[in-house]
């Protein structure tokens, strides 16, 4: 049997930092659970922009269609602000959830026990949230076509167009239903009907997909209202549908009530591939943080947790996923902790390498 295979793309800024102690995950998995992946390593972002004038070169692009799975660190940074449009960093990335059909975009938003004092909200409030956003990745105003900036009369226009079919609607909602069986089984979808015709027939989709699962609840909100739930009482929710847009909105909120954007996975998945697994891209939801980038001080955790995603929804290595997040749980328990998640004056932040180390000492204990 082939070893699965695995493409590391760790990007720009904290991206390398992060992704060096998710290597130290992967060979601990090789050299004490007899788990192999063929890891092979390439560009996205600044970088490959740095090196072949494009943020993703076509052979990585190949490449990345050919794995079991991509993880990606992270991508972007002030270098590049300048460069056109059509060749910035962020280019890079949506081009690999375009072309690998990327639809269902998985972001946890867990609040771990240890780091409940973190959140700006209240204790009682976040303590024991478990949430999970579920965005459509590859549609809707990030691609819909009219877009541009055009003249028109005297002046000039921006048009981006907010598209969605039947069947983009239909295939996410899918995706969302089959997450809320598996946990507390509600799912709320958020929209703006009320403004938005794309909203109208994504609601009406929605409905019409949750008859073939009567064991979920399912609600709808606008997405405006869904916002303010989320402040306001965030553990009223188990599962989250939305578009593209307001996921990227209401995922960044969601994941700021835990407190700490440094521990957040995420998965996006796609259509199953010829060996069942769906192709698969993982990346932590914070961005490249170029004001601490070569510092040591990054959190790698949610790039670590990332890998637990791909355990778990590209390798069927459910048992070991909980291993990897059980390892992390434990280092914050113990109170190693990076900058980011510490308040206390005086304390002494550990480094990435020591965060990484903790995590590789916590799985160790595990056996
Ligand atoms: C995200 C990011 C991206 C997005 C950027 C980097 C293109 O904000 O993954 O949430 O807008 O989707
Ligand atoms: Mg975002």
């Amino acid at each position: 049997m082939t070893n699965p295979s695995l493409l590391i793309l760790p990007g720009d800024g904290i991206g390398p930092e992060v992704m060096t102690e998710v290597r130290k995950i992967i060979d601990w998995f090789a050299a004490k659970r007899g788990v192999t992946f063929d890891v092979s390593e390439d560009l996205v972002g600044g970088c490959a922009y740095d090196k072949h004038g494009t943020p993703l070169h076509d052979d990585t692009m190949a490449r990345a269609q050919e794995v079991d799975a991509v993880l990606l660190g992270a991508v972007g940074g002030p270098k590049y602000d300048s460069l056109d449009f059509s060749v910035k960093p962020e280019r890079g990335l949506l081009r690999l959830r375009k072309e690998m059909d990327l639809f269902s975009n998985l972001r946890p938003a867990q609040c771990f026990d240890a780091l409940a004092d973190f959140s700006s909200l209240k204790k009682d409030v976040v303590a024991g949230l478990d949430i999970m956003i579920v965005r459509e990745l590859t549609s809707g105003v990030y691609f819909g076509e009219p877009r541009g900036i055009f003249e028109e009369g005297n002046e000039r226009v921006g048009i981006n167009t907010q598209r969605y079919t039947e069947s983009e609607i239909d295939r996410v909602a899918r995706s969302a239903f089959e997450l809320a069986m598996k946990r507390d089984k509600r799912l709320c979808s958020m929209e703006k009907a009320n403004v938005m015709e794309s909203g109208i027939l994504w609601r009406e989709v929605v409905t019409e997909v949750g008859k073939d699962y009567p064991e979920v609840e399912l609600s709808h909100m606008y997405a405006d209202a869904g916002a303010m739930q989320l402040t306001r009482w965030p553990k009223q929710f188990d599962v989250i549908v939305t578009d593209n847009l307001f996921g990227d909105l209401l995922s960044d909120l969601a994941a700021m009530l835990t407190g700490s954007l440094g521990m957040l996975p995420s998965a996006s998945l796609g259509a199953p591939m010829d060996n069942g697994r769906p192709k698969a891209l993982y990346e932590p939801v914070h961005g490249s943080a170029p004001d601490i980038a070569g510092t040591g001080q990054a959190n790698p955790c949610a790039c670590i947790l990332s890998f637990a995603m791909a355990l778990r929804y590209s390798f069927d290595m459910g048992e070991e996923a909980s291993r990897v997040e059980r390892a992390v749980e434990k280092v914050l328990a113990d109170g190693i902790r990076t900058g980011d998640l510490l308040n206390e004056e005086g304390a002494t932040p550990a480094t990435t390498t020591q965060m990484g180390d903790a995590v590789v000492a916590a799985l160790d204990a595990s056996l």
